[in-house]
């Protein structure tokens, strides 16, 4: 009898917790399950990609809208333009660029990471927000990623890599067969997405 009870309650109690997380805040609360089942996937050496529509939602006015007006955000279209193609005649390339490693590799998010490890990014994103921040599984949670703005917490930790001459070059760099000379401080205004200097969100 004694034991009934006590299921009966834990039974209760679990409804109660459950239809209190579907009535709060159902899609932070869903992110954060699936955040965490990432992270659990992953060991934290092998962080998986969120994909850009994941980062959108909250980084849309200063960050999302400024980067789809920026390069990078047509990398992976680039690669179809007649402007490739003549550079793939030139290579000898017998792919469409499109489907070439010797292309993909700068021009889209995530190249080389293991499959099971982007399966939310597509190549159409080009290089996307975590093409240059790193994959996001860990670090894009909200509470995370306040933290880190506000200079607590690990960036490495959680994989969020900083913006360095350094990181750019990774792409921008001789491999690139149209290739320019990389001057970062004329780069970086480019690519500038900082939120203004009075307000953040
Ligand atoms: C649930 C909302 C949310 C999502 C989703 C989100 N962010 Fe953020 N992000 C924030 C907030 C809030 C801040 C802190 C802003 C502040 O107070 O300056 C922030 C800060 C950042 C920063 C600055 C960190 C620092 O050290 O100053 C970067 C970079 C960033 N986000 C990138 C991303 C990327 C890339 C994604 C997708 C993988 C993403 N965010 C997804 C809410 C979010
Ligand atoms: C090592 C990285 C890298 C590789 C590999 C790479 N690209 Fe690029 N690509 C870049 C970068 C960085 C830029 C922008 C700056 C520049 O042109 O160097 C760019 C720009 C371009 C542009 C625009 C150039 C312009 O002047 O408008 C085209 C077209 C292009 N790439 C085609 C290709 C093709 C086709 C391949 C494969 C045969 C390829 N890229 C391989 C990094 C790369
Ligand atoms: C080409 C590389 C690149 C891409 C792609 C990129 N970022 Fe950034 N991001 C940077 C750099 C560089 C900075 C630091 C710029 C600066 O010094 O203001 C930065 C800064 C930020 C910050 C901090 C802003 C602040 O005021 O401190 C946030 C938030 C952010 N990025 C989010 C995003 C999101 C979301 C996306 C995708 C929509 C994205 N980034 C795509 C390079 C990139
Ligand atoms: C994952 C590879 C990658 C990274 C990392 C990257 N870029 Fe790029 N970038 C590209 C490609 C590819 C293009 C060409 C896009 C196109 O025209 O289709 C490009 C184009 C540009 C352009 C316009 C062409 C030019 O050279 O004038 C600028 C400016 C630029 N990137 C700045 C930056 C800066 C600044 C950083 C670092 C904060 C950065 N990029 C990091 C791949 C990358």
């Amino acid at each position: 009898m004694k034991l009934l009870k006590v299921v009966a309650i834990v039974v209760a109690l679990g409804f109660i917790i459950l239809l209190a997380s579907m009535c709060g805040e159902p899609e932070k609360a869903q992110a954060q399950e699936k955040a965490a089942a990432l992270d659990k996937a992953s060991p934290k050496t092998a962080f998986s990609y969120v994909g850009l529509k994941k980062c959108k939602p909250c980084h849309l006015k200063y960050q999302y809208n400024k980067w789809k007006e920026d390069p990078h955000a047509k990398a992976y279209t680039e690669l179809a333009s007649p402007k490739s193609l003549e550079v793939a005649k030139k290579l000898g390339l017998k792919e469409e660029p499109q489907k070439s490693a010797q292309c993909l590799s700068c021009h889209v998010t995530g190249y080389g990471a293991a499959e099971n490890l982007k399966k939310d990014v597509t190549l159409e994103e080009g290089v996307s927000c975590e093409g240059c921040h790193g994959p996001g599984s860990s670090y894009w949670p909200m509470s995370v990623m306040k933290d880190l703005a506000a200079g607590k917490g690990d960036a490495k930790a959680v994989g969020l890599l900083a913006q360095t001459e350094e990181s750019c070059k990774k792409c921008h760099n001789q491999k690139s067969p149209t290739y320019k000379p990389f001057d970062f401080k004329k780069a970086l205004p480019v690519v500038a997405h900082a939120y203004p200097k009075e307000e953040t969100k």
